[in-house]
């Protein structure tokens, strides 16, 4: 068992491979965190402790005259409120007789093999082939019957451990719970950088590193999703932590609605980290017998610098999490129609654009937004999941078999969370959007949002799609989210039920999706919000790949998926290349460029085809070519950055390397170029040091070592925003045939 618990030291401890993790019950029943980090023996690591008298931190009444036990200072594993702990709390709750307190004291505990299923959300699940063991401990408040589960799930080779929390009224009176965190982990220590992706629509995931200082760090988003300014993910690492030295700790929210992440330095130096839903207009009713279940927080800890971080993520969030079959296959090359045409098309322009995309080699043709009801534009018919037949004369049907005809598969963009005041359905049902009474709700885009925390409105929004995706030939589908919530007020909840209207709303999400994708294994659902508005462990759960952001611009993409890149796999990485001048950011880079940079993930292609010269079509085609050929290594392989683009301006680089390291592909674009540059080398990373290589466009062989150490010169005859790829492969593997013309090669 990965999990033990020693009766007579009263510890907890979980280990990993690599890493170890303990607890322990104090001599008042309260829960303590005793350690997070490098694996090491199992062993009581209460003389950590080291208990001396605070003044004013509080001592627990039972603490009698001892002065030196105070939960103001003691690392704790879930903090109660209310009991002599001023820092951040793991719960917020409101009694029926009007009081806060709540002093969880562990009442039991159960280790068992497996993992259980959340309830109603999406979590980690154990392979036939992982050793996966759980552990249950019980925190009662004495006083109120109020119980809060902790649930601890290890992934012993994966070196990742799960935890969410379960809150039962085990009382008799009704209560109210304001804010319970998933996650809470103290540790004795405060000498930690702080890393978060954050952004704004159109430039998601930037990379922020600072040093905790004292007081509390906030990320979160109270959007009702995910959002593109903070994504639910963070990095605890030494201030010496590099892509390949340190200690980094990582924590990973499968949640899409309103998320929190708070790091708190406290007046002894020591750090609090909470992760969960946000506490911001949450306020869940639980009468006696009902319960509440929090998120899972995924955890992982390598000793070993952010690179190795990145890797424990990447591989559990491919293997673990998402539910489509495919995850497991190659995804098509898909052209998407929405730079090419926006609102304006119909099918014969449709056609033409798919007709020459046949030629560049493309897989699927998805047809983005404008197909239903009156859509000429943003502003209307949301809602109406009836084809428009002005544009599409023979239907989604009929469109869809001239597609197939073509041999190409065919994708349909939806967006069933919305609503425009212009449609029949807001018409026909006004109260079935989010609204606050005698307050005209705000609108966002032109559109409502349809309030899924009633099953009525979901009912209908299973039925229409279904409807769509049983009567026509599908094989691929865009579920976009193009605002966030606002007027989170549900006409059908009774006033004490109005502050679960955010949570209640992302379970009416996952209701669907269990209802429309799960039900249609056959299709590839990929996820979008305005990009990448939310782009999280939840939503992957459903969707094998999420559209990364509405900016296709090559070079701001290098930023984007470089961030995306600390928490979540290639695999689910949606690239595209479109046309110049951009459309976001009215820059110029090479072609050759934009695949290169769109194969850091899913490559696709968003542009008008029927634009395009023979030349930049047969590019495109060598392109897809080389893509799929490499698609093992993109998909499966091991993912390393090689330049941080926040602190080096010159180039940015990146390589992908399979499992067994004898293969790997090392791209690199010049972001920044001036007259008579330095002479820049490039070094590998993830390589074999003991293997020789064969790398594209050099005779000699180069053993790995040299390869990562002294790395190769970057070709001083690149211009700015030009780009190179490196196929490296072992010498004692044959390499298939060279791709030419994909990037430029020296
Ligand atoms: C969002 C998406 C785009 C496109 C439009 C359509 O902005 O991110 O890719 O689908 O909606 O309205």
């Amino acid at each position: 068992m990965s999990i033990r618990y020693d009766q007579k030291a009263r510890t907890y401890t979980l280990m990993t491979k690599n890493s170890a993790y303990q607890m322990k019950v104090t001599g008042f029943d309260y829960l303590l965190h005793l350690y997070y980090g490098e694996r090491i023996p199992d062993t009581d690591l209460s003389y950590l402790l080291c208990p001396t008298d605070r003044g004013f931190s509080p001592n627990p009444n039972e603490a009698g005259n001892d002065r030196t036990f105070s939960l103001d200072v003691l690392p704790q594993e879930f903090s109660s409120d209310g009991s002599c702990d001023y820092r951040l709390s793991s719960i917020e709750v409101k009694n029926g007789d009007g009081s806060f307190a709540f002093v969880g004291k562990v009442r039991k505990h159960r280790i068992y093999r497996g993992k259980n299923k959340l309830e109603g959300l999406p979590c980690l699940r154990a392979l036939e082939d992982d050793t996966v063991d759980s552990l249950d401990i019980w925190l009662t408040d004495a006083v109120t019957g109020l119980t809060v589960i902790l649930s601890y799930s290890v992934f012993e080779e994966k070196d990742i451990i799960t935890r969410s929390a379960r809150v039962v009224n085990e009382g008799e009176d009704t209560v109210y719970l304001n804010r319970i965190m998933s996650m809470t982990i103290d540790f004795l220590d405060s000498d930690y950088d702080f890393i978060h992706l954050d952004g704004r629509h159109t430039m998601e995931r930037e990379v922020t590193r600072a040093p905790l200082s004292y007081g509390i760090q906030t990320i979160g988003s109270f959007r009702g999703a995910s959002s593109h300014q903070h994504n639910p993910f963070a990095i605890l690492c030494d201030h010496t932590a590099t892509e390949d030295y340190g200690r980094c700790y990582g924590f990973s929210f499968v949640y899409s609605g309103n998320f929190v992440c708070k790091a708190e330095k406290d007046q002894y130096d020591q750090t609090r980290v909470i992760m969960g839903i946000h506490p911001k207009h949450f306020s869940y009713q639980l009468k006696a017998g009902e319960s509440f279940t929090a998120p899972e927080v995924v955890m992982a800890y390598s000793g070993q610098g952010l690179t190795r971080l990145s890797h424990l993520y990447h591989r559990i969030y491919r293997e673990n999490l998402c539910q489509s079959p495919f995850v497991r296959k190659a995804r098509p090359v898909v052209i998407n129609s929405w730079e090419a045409a926006y609102f304006d098309f119909d099918d014969e322009k449709l056609l033409h654009i798919a007709r020459e995309a046949v030629d560049m080699g493309v897989d699927t043709f998805v047809l983005d937004d404008g197909w239903f009801g009156s859509r000429d534009s943003d502003c209307s018919a949301l809602g109406d999941w009836i084809v428009n037949p002005q544009k599409l004369k023979s239907g989604l049907e009929g469109l869809s078999q001239r597609i197939h005809e073509l041999g190409l598969n065919f994708g349909l963009w939806i967006e069933p969370e919305m609503v425009s005041e212009n449609s029949s359905l807001y018409r026909a049902h006004p109260d079935w959007c989010l609204q606050i009474p005698r307050r005209p709700a705000a609108r966002g885009r032109y559109q409502l949002v349809l309030d899924l925390s009633r099953q009525d409105v979901c009912d209908y929004i299973v039925q229409s799609i279904n409807e769509i995706l049983d009567r026509t030939r599908i094989e691929y589908v865009k579920w976009d989210m193009n605002r966030f919530i606002t007027d989170a007020w549900s006409a059908i909840a009774e006033k004490e039920k109005q502050g679960e209207i955010y949570h209640r709303y992302v379970l009416g999400l996952y209701h669907i999706m269990d209802r429309i994708i799960l039900t249609h294994p056959d299709i590839l659902f990929c996820g979008c919000s305005g990009g990448g508005g939310r782009f999280d462990p939840g939503m992957l759960y459903y969707q094998p790949e999420i559209w990364c952001s509405d900016n296709t611009d090559a070079v701001c993409r290098l930023k984007i998926q470089y961030g995306t890149s600390f928490a979540y796999p290639c695999s689910c990485v949606e690239a595209h290349v479109s046309v110049c001048p951009n459309h976001q950011t009215g820059r110029i880079t090479p072609l050759e460029t934009r695949g290169v940079v769109a194969m850091g993930g899913i490559l696709g292609y968003e542009l008008d085809s029927t634009q395009l010269s023979d030349g930049e079509k047969k590019l495109c085609r060598r392109q897809i070519e080389s893509y799929k050929r490499w698609y093992g290594l993109i998909a499966d392989g091991d993912y390393y950055r090689l330049t941080d683009p926040y602190r080096f301006g010159e180039y940015v680089a990146w390589q992908h390397v399979s499992q067994d390291k004898t293969r790997a592909l090392l791209s690199l674009v010049v972001t920044e170029k001036e007259s008579n540059n330095a002479q820049r080398y490039v070094r590998a990373r993830g390589l074999d040091a003991k293997r020789f290589y064969h790398v594209s466009g050099f005779p000699e062989v180069f053993s790995g070592q040299l390869l990562m150490s002294a790395g190769l010169p970057v070709p001083g005859s690149l211009l700015q925003y030009e780009a190179i790829q490196y196929e490296i492969w072992s010498a004692d593997t044959e390499k298939e045939e060279a791709p030419s013309g994909c990037a430029t090669m020296p």
